[in-house]
């Protein structure tokens, strides 16, 4: 049987994860305008998970049957909580466990987690076999990758062989180091030598680069320089919700258009996540994406941003719509 991975067309343009930002509502929103080939969900602790406090971090993972497919990323500390995740996560239905090793923020780091799995590379071991044995306990054939960053200060060739030799489905690489977060542009020049490593190593695994796509034909220019098998996106969504559609949809909308589409999203934040956030402020880092690029908008996004419950908002936005029509 194949895995999703070997079904899908490509290249592959996939929607990055992005904590706080591509949760189930967001990404249900995307799927509206165009869907990725590839969807991830926000990482999710798995230390968090097997703890009493499951339930908070248990709404990275919340989805619907149209955000398909569809990967879990998870991240954490101790590798039997991987192997407990790693079992529900393939029993809820989810195509594919990612594995996070590439994210350099020191609270995570400090604890030896994400970016810093790096330099240790017995533990990044110990917790891939962990992860990939509860999910083959499930019996499901569902893909394990990892999304990681190309070295803690520079290109680590020792870093991306170790995970080449790890039977992965997938690896995707954020072509920044763990020092550079996100200071620098990323460096895709180096991705000719992870190319060449992985078809000597590993040429079943696919290779997604990460890092500074803007745009799908972008993307398709990356492809064919690189011999890569997909690209992953993330910012360039918040300029434009269309992109994956690889077409100019977005700049051609006209206000009326834009701000019903954050209307959408304001009902459909209410009614999944009703009482479980005690203010709107995590809608404010949308509005700028549908409340922009037409006269007005700038004034509109002040008065949406200052508001304090979804009914203030609607309320707004509604009077915005009269007054276009
Ligand atoms: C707000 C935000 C949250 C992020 N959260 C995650 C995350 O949960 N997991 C992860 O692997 N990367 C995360 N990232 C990194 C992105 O997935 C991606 O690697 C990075 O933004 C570079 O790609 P881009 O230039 O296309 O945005 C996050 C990035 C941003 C901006």
């Amino acid at each position: 049987m194949t895995n999703i991975l070997q079904q899908l067309p490509k290249p592959l343009f996939i929607l990055a994860p992005m904590d706080d930002v591509t949760d189930t509502v967001f990404r249900r929103i995307i799927g509206q305008c165009a869907p990725p080939d590839l969807y991830f969900t926000e990482f999710m602790n798995v230390d968090g998970f097997c703890s009493p406090g499951r339930q908070k971090v248990s709404k990275k993972i919340k989805k619907t049957d149209v955000e398909s497919p569809i990967i879990a990323q998870i991240w954490g500390k101790n590798p039997e909580n991987y192997y407990m995740v790693a079992q529900e996560l393939a029993l809820q239905g989810f195509d594919g466990i990612d594995i996070n090793m590439g994210c350099p923020i020191k609270t995570i780091t400090k604890n030896g987690c994400c970016s810093a799995l790096i330099n240790n590379e017995d533990k990044a071991k110990e917790i891939i076999d962990r992860t990939r044995d509860g999910i083959n306990k499930t019996g499901m054939k569902i893909t394990l990758s990892v999304k990681t960053r190309i070295g803690i200060k520079d290109l680590d060739t020792s870093w991306i062989e170790f995970l080449l030799g790890q039977n992965l489905d997938m690896l995707i690489i954020h072509m920044r180091s763990a020092k550079d977060m996100s200071k620098v542009p990323a460096r895709w020049e180096l991705m000719s030598q992870i190319v060449a490593l992985r078809d000597q190593i590993s040429p079943g695994t696919l290779l997604v680069g990460n890092g500074d796509v803007m745009s799908i034909e972008q993307g398709k220019d990356l492809v064919r320089q690189y011999g890569i098998d997909g690209i992953m996106i993330g910012r360039g969504i918040f300029h434009d919700p269309y992109l994956f559609s690889g077409r100019d949809v977005w700049a051609n909308k006209d206000p009326k258009s834009k701000i019903s589409l954050y209307k959408s999203h304001i009902e459909l934040f209410e009614s999944t996540w009703a009482g479980q956030y005690k203010t709107t402020a995590p809608l404010n880092k949308f509005c700028k994406i549908y409340i922009n690029g037409f006269d007005g908008a700038k004034e509109l996004r002040e008065k949406l941003m200052s508001c304090r419950t979804t009914e203030e908002l609607l309320e707004i936005i509604e009077n915005a719509l009269q007054k276009i029509q």
